[in-house]
């Protein structure tokens, strides 16, 4: 794409769009919780991991075509749920999912979306997701996803590793929080950040007014320069595999717990008829202590991967890191920051083009590979 011949890798796109956000919605996207020890674990984690070149083989053919729950598609890619990704660009999700439907991938819809699931379905035609936060009123949260499954949503992610929220100080330092509040410090972010001032929050205030919780039900709907209405869209601190259960009966497409990272908490999901887990740390956002999925994939593989779709996620800045988790066995892997740095300086076509650069990188990684198929990629 000519406008983003500059955006040569991941890290391009990293660095340009902490120059056009605020500086609270930078971080926010960006950092990660406590110390940040995880941020750095998961790349040195995924660095340590060499994946085996087999020589002389003829790569003319090659391609990263895999199949995730029976669906083919052209690359094992998902566009990982990221809350607020409409407030990084306008109609961010949208944008989001147009680029994930260029790229023949699905987009994974967050509960804490700024567009909903039904505008996102209408204006991308793209394959989507639901990620679920469960909130403290179950019956609001049971209504939440019938409205996915009639907008057309394929699958149901509920995110488990978030019981209670993350402890992130520099969102304090920074005055940034959902909802947001205004504060000299962040006026001030904003005004250093004209091109987001005017083609993000101007455009949404003079188009679909105050950027909003699309998801929540009407009457608690959040303007994010007010204080939440109600307690009852809190996210419950007491989610429990009955939760997971009542989930089962009532969502008829597949099920996927995002945020699995023991062997006993994978064969638990399976044992509720879930279809299929993110082993995952939330990039790094929540639990500074966790494991890197890298650690934790090959048991968890080797323990229900033939009974389940195992995808995973956190830390892909390169083709290579896909290659990685794919060779610890992954089906499928889930971007988050990546494409939102994409999204953030361009839209669909920032979006596109980082996961275009991402293709590129896996296609080059699995020439020098010698592997013609993502079957083909394995650890040295
Ligand atoms: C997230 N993530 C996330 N996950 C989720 O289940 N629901 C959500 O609403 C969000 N929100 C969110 C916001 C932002 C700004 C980021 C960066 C991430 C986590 C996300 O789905 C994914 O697990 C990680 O982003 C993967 O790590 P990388 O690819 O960002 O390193
Ligand atoms: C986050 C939450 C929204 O990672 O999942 O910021």
């Amino acid at each position: 794409m000519a406008g983003f011949t500059h955006i040569r890798h991941v890290e391009d796109a990293r660095q340009a769009a902490r120059r056009r956000l605020p500086r609270g919605l930078f971080e926010y996207i960006d950092r990660g919780a406590e110390d940040e020890v995880s941020i750095a674990g998961n790349r040195a984690k995924l660095d340590a991991i060499e994946l085996a070149p087999s020589v002389l083989i003829d790569v003319t053919r090659r391609g990263a075509a895999a199949e995730i729950f029976g669906v083919g598609q052209p690359s094992p890619l998902i566009i990982a749920p990221t809350a607020v990704a409409g407030l990084v660009w306008h109609d961010g999700e949208i944008a989001l999912a147009r680029a994930a439907a260029r790229s023949g991938i699905p987009f994974c819809v967050s509960t804490q979306s700024i567009t909903s699931i039904e505008r996102i379905a209408a204006e991308s035609g793209a394959r989507l997701w639901f990620q679920l936060y469960v909130w403290k009123n179950r019956e609001r949260t049971l209504a939440l996803i019938d409205r996915a499954a009639k907008a057309g949503a394929e699958a149901l992610v509920l995110t488990v590793d978030t019981a209670v929220g993350p402890t992130r100080e520099y969102n304090l330092r920074n005055g940034f929080g959902i909802p947001l509040k205004a504060s000299w410090r962040a006026g001030i972010d904003v005004v250093r950040h004209p091109r987001w001032a005017v083609g993000v929050m101007l455009r949404a205030l003079t188009t679909s007014g105050v950027p909003t919780y699309a998801h929540y039900p009407d009457e608690f709907r959040t303007r994010l320069g007010r204080a939440a209405l109600s307690t009852e869209v809190d996210l419950a601190p007491d989610v429990t595999w009955n939760d997971v259960r009542l989930l089962r009966e009532r969502w008829k497409g597949k099920l996927i717990l995002k945020g699995i990272l023991t062997v006993a908490d994978a064969k638990t999901a399976l044992s509720h008829g879930v279809d299929g887990i993110v082993v995952s740390n939330h990039g790094a956002r929540n639990l500074d202590c966790a494991p890197g999925p890298t650690d934790m994939l090959p048991a968890i593989v080797a323990a229900v991967g033939d009974r389940m779709e195992i995808l995973a996620d956190s830390g892909v800045r390169r083709g290579a890191d896909i290659a990685r988790f794919i060779a610890l066995g992954a089906k499928g892997v889930m971007i988050g920051r990546a494409t939102l740095y994409g999204v953030a300086i361009g839209g669909a076509d920032g979006a596109g083009h980082v996961l275009d650069i991402l293709h590129q990188q896996l296609s080059a990684t699995m020439g020098l590979l010698g592997a013609n198929r993502l079957g083909d990629i394995r650890l040295a």
